[in-house]
C-alpha cells in the first residue's frame, strides 16, 4: 500500500477529453488571470447570470488586515440581482423547464419521486406566497429543521427569493441545539417535519422542534409560525409519489399543537397562486446563515451574502466535478451542512444540473445502497466524505461489485483528510481505476471549495487536496507569522477574499474579525495545519484549535466541556479527540468528580447521554475516563497534549512536562484507561 500511496494518479482520461480544463497549463493560465485581474475573470463569470442591473461602485473591495480597520469584503457591490431567480427562472426562461432538477430518492428504496425546474419554481413561488402571508419579508430570519426532503429545497429558495435569511439546523441536532440557534438568529419562523426514518428507526422531530419551542418561549422568544411538513405520516411532497411504505398513522406521533402558531405545510400549500415576483437584491445583502462550531463554545452564525456566493457556489461546481448540462451527480452529504447548501441546492441549481437527493443513509438497507443508487439513476459525478468511505470499507468489495458503477467519472470527497488506504480503495474498487478524484478542502466559511484538484488535468496523490481553486492565494505561516516559502509546512491561511468567503458572524462581526483574522493580521486563518510538497500540492493536517472532526463534522471540545460540566457530580471537564477508523477522530472525555461521588459505569453513561441530549447524535463521546486530578501547567492551563497521550494510551506522546504544577497525575491517567474499543 505504501508504494500505492506514493504514486501520482493521472486524470481519468475520459474526463479529461471532455473537461473544461485539460491541462495543467490552462489550469495555471486561469488561475494566474484570477489572481492577476479578478474583475474580468469575476466578471466574464457573472455575464452567465442574471442581474437587474450592474455593479455600481467597485467590483471589489476589501481589508483583510485588522490593523487597518474593520474587516470587510464586497463583492459586485450595488448590483441587483436574486439567487432563487438564477437557480431556477433562468432555466426556464431559458426553455429548460423540462430538466429533471432533482432525483429525490426516499429513506426506503421504493420512495421516490423527481421535480423539474418549471414544477420546482411553482412550488418554490407558493411557498414564497405563504411566508409573504405570514407577514415574513426581506431581513427576517427562519430557520429550517428537516430531513433530507424536497421541502428543504422548496423552503430554502423560497427564503432565497424573497431577501428572508435561512439558518437551517441538520436534523440530527437536539432540540438544545436548535433553540440556541433560534435564539441566537432571533427567527420568527420555523420549518420543520413530523418526522423522518434514518434506516429501521424514526425520529419525531416535531416533538424535538416541540421542546425547542419550549425553551425557546422560556426565554421569551415566540416565533409567528412553526410550519410542519407531513412526511411520514401522509402523502409527502407530489402525487408522483407511488408507494410510501414508511407513511405511520398521525395518532404515532404526539405533538404540542397550538392553532396559533402550528401549521401544516400541506395544508398552507393549497390553493396558492404559482406567481411570485422574486424581491430584487443587492449584491451584498444576507443570503443565508449557518452555524458552525467555535473554538469558545458557543456556534458561530457563518453568514454568507448574495453574489459572491452564487458565483463562487456555481464555478467550484462546474470546474471541480468538471459538470455538463445532462450529466447526473449525486451529492451524499445533509443540506443542513455547508456541502448540501453549496453542493445539493446552490451550485448544481444555478448550473442547471440534474441531481439525486437522498434521504437514506448508506447502510439501509445494505452496505451497497450508494451503488443502487448510482446504478439507478446512472450518476456520473459523485460526491461523499471520508468517513463514509471507510465504513463501506469494512465490509469488503462484493457488496459494491453487486453493481456496475460504470456511469462514474468523478468522485469527489469532503469533510476531513482522507487516509491514503481510503482513497486507493475509493479510486480501485468504486472508480474501477476509471475516475478522477477530487479531494476537496474547504470550509463553512469559505462557501465552496478553496483547494482542490480539477478532474481533468491534476496528477493526483492520494490525500493531497493538491492546489488552490481560481481566486484562492494560499499561504502557510509559521507560528510568528512568516511565509513559508517552497516545501514546509504552517498554518493554512489565504492573502485574499475570493467571491465565496464569508462577509461576518451573524449578529458578532468582532467575532468574526478575532476568529478569523486577528492571529495574523492581513489574512484569513483557516484554523488547519498544511504541508506543502515539493511539487507545490497541499496536504491538510487537520485542525491546529480545540476543534475536533468526527466523521465530518466539526464540533468545539468547548461545547462538550460545557455540556458535561452541567452534570451535577462533575467539577472539572477536558475533551481530546483520539483517532477512529471509521469517524476519523471522535471525542475522549476525562472528567473530574465533586468530592464524594463516585465514578460508576452508569454515571459514564449519563455523561454521554447528556452530551448526546445537548448537541445530538452526533456529539456522542465514544469514552468518558475518572480523572482524580487533570494535567495542568503551573499557571493551571490544561495540558491536553498530555490528555491525547493518555486518551491513545501512547506515553512517548506526552513529551515535555516541565511546566506541569503535578506530575504524578499522568500516572494515574494511564491506570484509569476505560477498556478501549479497537
Ligand atoms: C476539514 C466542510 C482535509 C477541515 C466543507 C476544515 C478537510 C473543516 C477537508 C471544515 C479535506 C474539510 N481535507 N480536511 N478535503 N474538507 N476539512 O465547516 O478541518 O463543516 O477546516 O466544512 O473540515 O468543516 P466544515
Amino acid at each position: 500500500m505504501d508504494d500505492e500511496a506514493n504514486l501520482t494518479y493521472d486524470p481519468c482520461k475520459r474526463v479529461q477529453d471532455e473537461a473544461h480544463v485539460k491541462n495543467m497549463d490552462a489550469y495555471r493560465k486561469m488561475h494566474q488571470l484570477s489572481l492577476d485581474d479578478p474583475e474580468k475573470f469575476w466578471s466574464d463569470i457573472a455575464k452567465q447570470f442574471y442581474f437587474k442591473s450592474p455593479t455600481t461602485g467597485k467590483f471589489l473591495e476589501y481589508n483583510f488586515n485588522v490593523n487597518n480597520g474593520p474587516i470587510f469584503i464586497k463583492w459586485m457591490e450595488g448590483a441587483i440581482t436574486n439567487m432563487c431567480y438564477n437557480c431556477l427562472d433562468r432555466h426556464v426562461a431559458e426553455g429548460r423547464g423540462d430538466v429533471i432538477a432533482f432525483h429525490w430518492e426516499g429513506n426506503d428504496p421504493l420512495d421516490c419521486t423527481k421535480i423539474s425546474y418549471k414544477q420546482l419554481l411553482d412550488e418554490v413561488c407558493k411557498f414564497s406566497n405563504v411566508l409573504k402571508s405570514l407577514g415574513i419579508q426581506k431581513g427576517d430570519r427562519v430557520a429550517i429543521y428537516l430531513p433530507m426532503v424536497l421541502e428543504l429545497v422548496v423552503s430554502m429558495l423560497a427564503c432565497a427569493r424573497l431577501g428572508i435569511v435561512h439558518s437551517i439546523v441538520f436534523a440530527g441536532f437536539s432540540s438544545e441545539s436548535l433553540a440556541s440557534r433560534i435564539l441566537d438568529a432571533k427567527a420568527e419562523v420555523l420549518i420543520t417535519a413530523d418526522g423522518c426514518y434514518r434506516g429501521n428507526k424514526l425520529v419525531t422531530l416535531k416533538s424535538i422542534a416541540d421542546d425547542a419551542i419550549r425553551k425557546c418561549s422560556q426565554k421569551e422568544h415566540r416565533l409567528k409560525a412553526c410550519i410542519t411538513v407531513k412526511h411520514v405520516t401522509a402523502k409527502g411532497f407530489s402525487d408522483d409519489v407511488t408507494a410510501r411504505p414508511a407513511i405511520r398513522p398521525v395518532e404515532d406521533f404526539k405533538y404540542d399543537w397550538n392553532p396559533e402558531v402550528d401549521k401544516w405545510y400541506n395544508e398552507l400549500m393549497n390553493d396558492v397562486s404559482t406567481v411570485c415576483e422574486p424581491v430584487w437584491l443587492d449584491s451584498e445583502d444576507n443570503l443565508f446563515m449557518l452555524y458552525t462550531s467555535g473554538s469558545t463554545g458557543t456556534p458561530k452564525g457563518v453568514l454568507h451574502h448574495v453574489a459572491g456566493y452564487m458565483l463562487y457556489a456555481a464555478t467550484t461546481h462546474k470546474y471541480t466535478f468538471d459538470y455538463h448540462p445532462g450529466e447526473v451527480y449525486f451529492c451524499t452529504a445533509d443540506i443542513g451542512w455547508i456541502t448540501g447548501h453549496t453542493y445539493i441546492t446552490y451550485g448544481p441549481l444555478l448550473n442547471g444540473a440534474t441531481s439525486v437527493m437522498f434521504e437514506g443513509t448508506p447502510m439501509f438497507p445494505d452496505c451497497s445502497r450508494l451503488w443502487a443508487i448510482v446504478d439507478k439513476y446512472q450518476v456520473s459525478k459523485f460526491y461523499t466524505a471520508p468517513t463514509a468511505i471507510r465504513a463501506l470499507m469494512k465490509y469488503g468489495e462484493e457488496p459494491v461489485k453487486r453493481f456496475k458503477r460504470t456511469s462514474l467519472k468523478v468522485l469527489g470527497t469532503v469533510g476531513e483528510p482522507i487516509n491514503p488506504e481510503a482513497w486507493l480503495w475509493y479510486h480501485k474498487v468504486i472508480g474501477n481505476s476509471q475516475c478522477s478524484i477530487v479531494d476537496t478542502f474547504w470550509q463553512t466559511e469559505t462557501g465552496g471549495h478553496v483547494l482542490t484538484p480539477l478532474p481533468g488535468c491534476t496528477p493526483m496523490k492520494p490525500g493531497a487536496a493538491t492546489f488552490p481553486f481560481f481566486g484562492i492565494e494560499p499561504a502557510l505561516l509559521t507560528e510568528d507569522g512568516k511565509e513559508v516559502e517552497g516545501p514546509g509546512k504552517g498554518y493554512l491561511v489565504f492573502k485574499r477574499p475570493w467571491p465565496g468567503i464569508m462577509r461576518t458572524v451573524y449578529g458578532d462581526h468582532a467575532r468574526f474579525e478575532k476568529t478569523y483574522f486577528s492571529k495574523f493580521p492581513g489574512y484569513y486563518v483557516t484554523g488547519d495545519g498544511c504541508t506543502r510538497d515539493k511539487d507545490g500540492y497541499y496536504w491538510i493536517t487537520g485542525r491546529i484549535d480545540d476543534m475536533v472532526n468526527v466523521s465530518g463534522h466539526l464540533l468545539s471540545t468547548a461545547e462538550v466541556e460545557s455540556a458535561l460540566i452541567k452534570h451535577p457530580s462533575v467539577s472539572e471537564a477536558a475533551v481530546v479527540a483520539k483517532p477512529h477508523e471509521v469517524k476519523g477522530s471522535c471525542l475522549y472525555c476525562f472528567v473530574t468528580l465533586k468530592e464524594k461521588v463516585e465514578f460508576t459505569d452508569e454515571v459514564a453513561t449519563q455523561l454521554k447521554q447528556r452530551v448526546r441530549e445537548d448537541i445530538g447524535p452526533i456529539g456522542t463521546p465514544d469514552y468518558v475516563q475518572y480523572a482524580p486530578g487533570l494535567p495542568k501547567t503551573r499557571s493551571g492551563k490544561i495540558m491536553r497534549r498530555v490528555l491525547r497521550a493518555v486518551a491513545q494510551g501512547q506515553r512517548d506522546l506526552i513529551g515535555d512536562i516541565s511546566t506541569m504544577a503535578d506530575e504524578s497525575v499522568v500516572g494515574v491517567l494511564f491506570q484509569n484507561r476505560p477498556a478501549q474499543k479497537e
